[in-house]
């Protein structure tokens, strides 16, 4: 790694307050040896959005991707859920894809099989080997919490516990009782652009009324504090924009909603790669996850309060909320890309920000405090 991408003074313009900062350097968003230290710096020590609790079936599995390497969450019949590398114990084969049900998860290279808590419950053909014993070859435990349903994954045994690390975002989310939510549909993009692209386009709705034009239309957003790893702008609107404008929403709100949370929804960073958009009658998460400096898989979950997917003609009622968010995740997706392109130009020179993009800025410098080589921006984590 050239050390010089991480020197400090490199990046003293973007440091600098918003309306008199830089935007990041391109290489932020395009030079492998920037996202080689993003991933040893922070995607190794951050808490990564695994998926939702109850998209685990009792008695299956469900892998994900994580920086890390792949990954399996298993729960067994009695609801219990592990976290484990999606690695078989001999060889290495990845066990699984999806997610599935299943009495015994059989690796598909030499059938070593594996009980729900990760135990190796049988090798064939390993009695000749000298001091086997099965119980010694469980699957690699990994370090994970359940906030309110959301599961999460740390490869690094000193990063703060989840409640600490998000600050005060669980309190602040708390009224939407997201412990109460189902995940009823998940979708993959896999979008030509750097992780940061997407999450920094979410922070802000100064794109909304060019990018949006057509569909969600002109939005307004108000800056939050918040603490811990964490960022939020809430966009205004006391109704519910799951759906298009001009639709009615066919949901009530969360019962019990904060004052805060009825005036809008929360567009949230929870540092690094995750993101929960919070309305009234839903939510939506979202994770970035890099497959190269410029390439991502966007995994976008879509959920509902238990109590409106108990409705009768839920189906139909859901059908807007998807259409809104299949338009608006196309319209980002496709102009991240198109950022991606024109950052990958030699000619590009650092920009500006205007006053509605405060977030970026500011997820800008969560980055560079975790990333430089630098004493004066300690890392957190
Ligand atoms: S790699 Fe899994 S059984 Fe051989
Ligand atoms: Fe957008």
């Amino acid at each position: 790694m050239s050390n010089e991408l991480l020197d400090p003074a490199r990046y003293a313009a973007c440091r600098k307050p918003v309306l008199e900062a830089e935007t990041l350097p391109a290489w932020c968003y395009t030079d492998p040896a920037f996202f080689a230290a993003e991933k040893e710096r922070i995607f190794a020590r951050a808490w990564q959005f695994a998926g939702r609790i109850e998209e685990v079936p009792e008695g299956g599995y469900l892998a994900i991707e994580t920086v890390g390497g792949p990954v399996l969450l298993l729960r067994g019949k009695d609801g219990r859920l592990g976290a484990f590398a999606n690695s078989c114990r001999h060889r290495g084969a990845r066990l699984a894809e999806g997610s599935g049900t299943c009495l015994r998860l059989v690796c598909p290279y030499h059938a070593w099989s594996y009980r729900h808590d990760g135990s190796l419950a049988g090798a064939p053909g390993m009695d000749e080997t000298a001091g086997f014993d099965t119980a010694d070859w469980g699957l690699t435990p990994l370090r994970f919490e359940i906030w309110a349903g959301f599961v999460f994954v740390c490869y690094d045994p000193a990063t703060s516990p989840l409640c600490t690390y998000f600050g005060d975002m669980t309190a602040r989310l708390a009224s939407h009782g997201f412990e109460d939510f189902l995940c009823v549909r998940r979708r993959d993009y896999r979008v030509r652009a750097n992780w940061k692209l997407i999450a920094e386009n979410a922070m802000e709705a100064y794109h909304t009324g060019t990018v949006h034009s057509a569909s969600l239309g002109q939005q307004a957003a108000r800056e939050l504090d918040t603490s811990g790893h964490w960022d939020a702008i809430q966009v205004l609107d006391d109704a519910s924009i799951g759906v298009l404008p001009g639709e009615k929403p066919p949901f009530a709100p969360v019962p019990g909603l904060s004052q805060e949370a009825r005036e809008g929804t929360y567009f949230t960073t929870l540092h690094p790669n995750t993101q929960f958009a919070c309305v009234q009658d839903c939510m939506w998460w979202l994770t970035f996850h890099p497959l190269a400096a410029d390439r991502t898989l966007v995994r976008v979950g879509q959920c509902f309060p238990r109590a409106s997917v108990a409705q009768e003609g839920f189906a139909e009622k859901a059908a807007p909320y998807f259409k809104r968010w299949d338009t608006g995740i196309d319209e980002d997706n496709a102009i991240c890309e198109a950022q991606q392109a024109g950052l990958e130009s030699s000619l590009r020179r650092p920009g500006r920000f205007s006053g509605r993009e405060r977030a970026v800025h500011r997820l800008n410098g969560w980055l560079l405090d975790q990333v430089l080589d630098e004493a004066s921006a300690p890392r957190r984590i």
